[in-house]
């Protein structure tokens, strides 16, 4: 199953990624993607990261005779990726990082998208973070989304924005299951009228997380988001689990 996250900044699509990473590895392998050029999911993870995808991309733009004589292009594409990738436990991590520098990157992306699809098929789960401009889903790297989560802070205004986002990712060609609005940091129970607002919308379901003071403090101290089970953000995220699986 492929989950990606989209949403305006700031609204909450790591923090929330972050949790659905770790509780689903709970039940499967997971491969987790950061899509964000400015990578924090793994800090917010607690994992380690080193290679990108983006490095291996401009060093085979910058030098294609680095790839080695009788191997292909995409085995050794592949090949690196593998390398690049983070294991921990449950969870395979992977990086995308920075956008493309200059010189023709089609083909690249061609062989990244074959790889992907390839790769996908050997996790249970998929989670991918999305930088609010969607660029990695732009490319049409990530074949398509069985389910689509948009994070919304709690506002009517919002609500609309994630629904435009929702379109961005249809109309660039994007196959997408469900589109599911997740309203974030909300100060009590899902308001009427924005459990409204969402109909209006659109969204096939709405879920909803209550503002998290754990989160709060796991980000003045910089930490990684291992939360208690009974924090907000823990069981607005066990709940979503609950909707998508
Ligand atoms: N439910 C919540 N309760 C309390 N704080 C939250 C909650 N969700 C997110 N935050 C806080 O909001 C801030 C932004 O969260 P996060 O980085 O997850 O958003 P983002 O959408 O990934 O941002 P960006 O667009 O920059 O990638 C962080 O400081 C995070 O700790
Ligand atoms: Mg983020």
């Amino acid at each position: 199953m492929i989950i990606a996250l989209a949403g305006k900044g700031g609204v909450g699509k790591s923090s929330i990624s972050s949790q659905l990473i770790l509780q689903l590895s709970k039940k499967g392998l997971v491969l987790a993607v950061d899509a964000d050029p400015n990578t924090n999911l793994p800090d917010k993870l607690g994992l380690n990261a080193e290679g990108t995808i983006g490095e291996i991309r401009n060093r085979i733009v910058k030098d294609p005779d680095i790839v080695p004589k009788g191997i292909s292009k995409h085995e050794y594409i592949a090949t690196e990726i593998r390398k690049a990738m983070h294991e921990h436990d449950n969870i395979d991590l992977l990086v995308m990082g920075r956008p493309e520098g200059e010189g023709c990157y089609c083909f690249m992306n061609n062989v990244l998208r074959e790889c992907f699809s390839g790769m996908i098929k050997n996790y249970k789960f998929t989670v991918v973070d999305n930088e609010a401009g969607m660029e990695h889903l732009s490319r049409k790297i990530l074949p398509r989304a069985d389910v689509l989560l948009l994070v919304s802070d709690p506002t009517r205004i919002g609500i609309r924005t994630a629904s435009r986002l929702a379109s961005v990712a249809s109309e660039v060609g994007m196959q997408i299951g469900r589109r599911i609005l997740i309203v974030n940091n909300l100060p009590g129970d899902l308001p009427k009228e924005l459990a409204d607002e969402a109909k209006a919308n659109g969204f096939d379901d709405v879920a909803a997380i209550r503002h998290d003071p754990f989160v709060y403090s796991a980000g003045l101290e910089g930490s990684a988001l291992r939360l208690p089970d009974d924090s907000e953000l823990s069981k607005g995220v066990a709940s979503i689990i609950k909707m998508i699986t």
